[in-house]
């Protein structure tokens, strides 16, 4: 039981708001074959945060930027996005 308690007391502020190696894996995954090269460089984005989550779950209609809607959960967005707002 302690042990249990101990690894959720541990293992928490890994999985928080704040974390942005998750972020930056996604980001590398699912976004900089664009972002890296013919897309606007996001890294260090200074829209806010509803802001960019809406842009990445509806897309942009007739351009490259798709909608990850069904691919991301609101919180793997957010995560992109703390990565990329403290990069
Ligand atoms: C297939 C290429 C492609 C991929 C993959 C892609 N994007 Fe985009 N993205 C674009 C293009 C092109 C634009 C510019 C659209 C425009 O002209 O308004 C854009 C625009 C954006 C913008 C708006 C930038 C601004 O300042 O207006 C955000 C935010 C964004 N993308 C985030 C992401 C995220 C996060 C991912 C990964 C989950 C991603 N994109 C994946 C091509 C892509």
């Amino acid at each position: 039981m302690l042990k249990i308690l101990l690894s959720i007391i541990f293992l928490v502020p890994h999985i928080s708001f704040a974390d942005t190696s998750i972020g930056e894996s996604l980001f590398n995954r699912n976004c900089a074959t664009c972002h890296k090269r013919t897309a606007p460089n996001i890294i260090g984005t200074k829209l806010k945060p509803a802001t960019f989550l809406m842009i990445v779950k509806n897309g942009r209609a007739g351009t490259m930027m798709g909608s990850f809607k069904s691919k991301f959960s609101d919180d793997e967005i957010l995560n992109i996005y703390n990565f990329l707002s403290t990069n």
